[in-house]
């Protein structure tokens, strides 16, 4: 396994200069709340079997919304909630691995309905560690003082790509949105370390498109479109050794200590993942959020989603300087940490 120290924290990040810190949070999930028995009536699967395995209660899932338009309600809702203008919009990223097209982005999509004239816009394709490498990037963009705003969207409509005949498949995951502004903050991004195997990368593909054109000279026969497809083995593998040596890593390069960490939001693939790196890392399970017993695996929105229902709950706020780890892993394979302050 490569070395994961080669990023991150070896930056300066002097104390009390600028860092990349999370003002508001807004999310959009589909109204159509999806139990494992609604699945049963049509896959020959059970309510017993999903739980148990994943930890999954229900999922929410698009009756039509595309990935764009649960965009454009998460902004909106972000939007009205804070008061930003949106001409004050230096980046909007917009992370998903189920685009309306191929092109033109998402992002795009969300500057148009807000009108956001100022912004740069783009997609980034990272699967479910979309959110925390999103929130990489803007950091960057922050503390070289390109932008003082960027909005971070996760979103994803992967009911769509799911084949709905494939109970080991379809019954993991679900859709929604979740928008994040990002802004120049005394409390931010601490500490990161990103990184990738495309070696395991088939152990979770979806959407391949093949070249077909008048000069192929063999083409593949026609197909469908190619839906999600998972080895479950292998990225539980990926998640309790590399995703583990990730946060290890993390903690080891940021100097503190992992009892210092209040709060650990861990890619929500599968209860049993997160119980599994709780016990590994020897740390109390009641400080790993959850919430994919309600909305299953929405990929890059899992982790802005469970940090917008805890300031809702009023368990955790923004500005109050607490500690958390954000931690992603998923298609590519990706993965990647951040410690950062609220
Ligand atoms: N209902 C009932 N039976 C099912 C279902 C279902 N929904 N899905 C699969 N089965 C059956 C299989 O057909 C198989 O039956 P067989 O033995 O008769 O062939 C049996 O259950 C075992 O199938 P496995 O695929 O081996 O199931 P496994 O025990 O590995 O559990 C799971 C699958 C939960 C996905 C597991 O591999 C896992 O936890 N993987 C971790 C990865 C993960 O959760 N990924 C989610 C998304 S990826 C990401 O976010 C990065």
């Amino acid at each position: 396994m490569a070395d994961q120290n080669q990023a991150g924290c070896a930056r300066d990040r002097k104390p009390g200069g600028i860092k990349a810190g999370i003002a508001a949070l807004a999310s959009y999930i589909p109204p159509l709340r999806v139990t494992n028995d609604m699945l049963a009536e049509f896959l020959d699967t059970s309510d017993e079997w999903i739980s148990t395995r994943t930890g999954i209660k229900a999922r929410h899932i698009s009756e039509g919304e595309n990935t764009s338009e649960m965009c454009v309600k998460g902004a909106k809702k972000l939007i009205s909630q804070t008061g930003l203008d949106p001409n004050s919009i230096g980046l909007i990223i917009v992370t998903t691995s189920s685009p309306d097209y191929l092109f033109p982005n998402c992002a795009c999509a969300v500057q148009a309905a807000i009108g956001a004239e100022n912004a740069m816009a783009f997609d980034l394709h990272a699967g479910c560690t979309g959110f925390v490498y999103s929130m990489s990037v803007a950091d960057k963009y922050i503390r070289a003082g390109a932008f003082e705003n960027v909005l971070v969207i996760a979103a994803e409509a992967l009911s769509k790509i799911m084949d709905w005949n494939d109970r080991s498949t379809c019954v993991l995951f679900g859709d929604g949105c979740a928008a994040a502004l990002v802004t120049a903050r005394e409390t931010g991004v601490l500490c990161e370390i990103m990184g990738s195997d495309g070696n395991a990368g088939k152990a979770l593909t979806g959407g391949y498109i093949p070249v077909i054109n008048p000069f192929v000279k063999d083409p593949p026969p026609p197909t469908g479109f190619d839906y999600t497809k998972m080895d479950g083995r292998v990225v539980m593998d990926f998640a309790l050794n590399t995703v583990k040596k990730n946060i290890d890593d993390l903690i080891r390069k940021s100097g503190i200590n992992m009892e210092d960490v209040k709060w650990w939001l861990i890619h929500q693939a599968n209860k049993r993942i997160v119980d599994a790196l709780a016990k590994k890392l020897e740390l109390p399970l009641e400080r790993f959020c959850t919430n994919i017993h309600e909305y299953g695996n929405v990929s890059s929105v899992c982790i802005p989603l469970m940090l917008e229902e805890m300031i809702e709950k009023g368990i955790i706020s923004l500005g109050s300087g607490e500690k958390v780890v954000l931690c992603g892993f998923g298609g590519g394979l990706t993965y990647g940490s951040i410690l950062m302050e609220l």
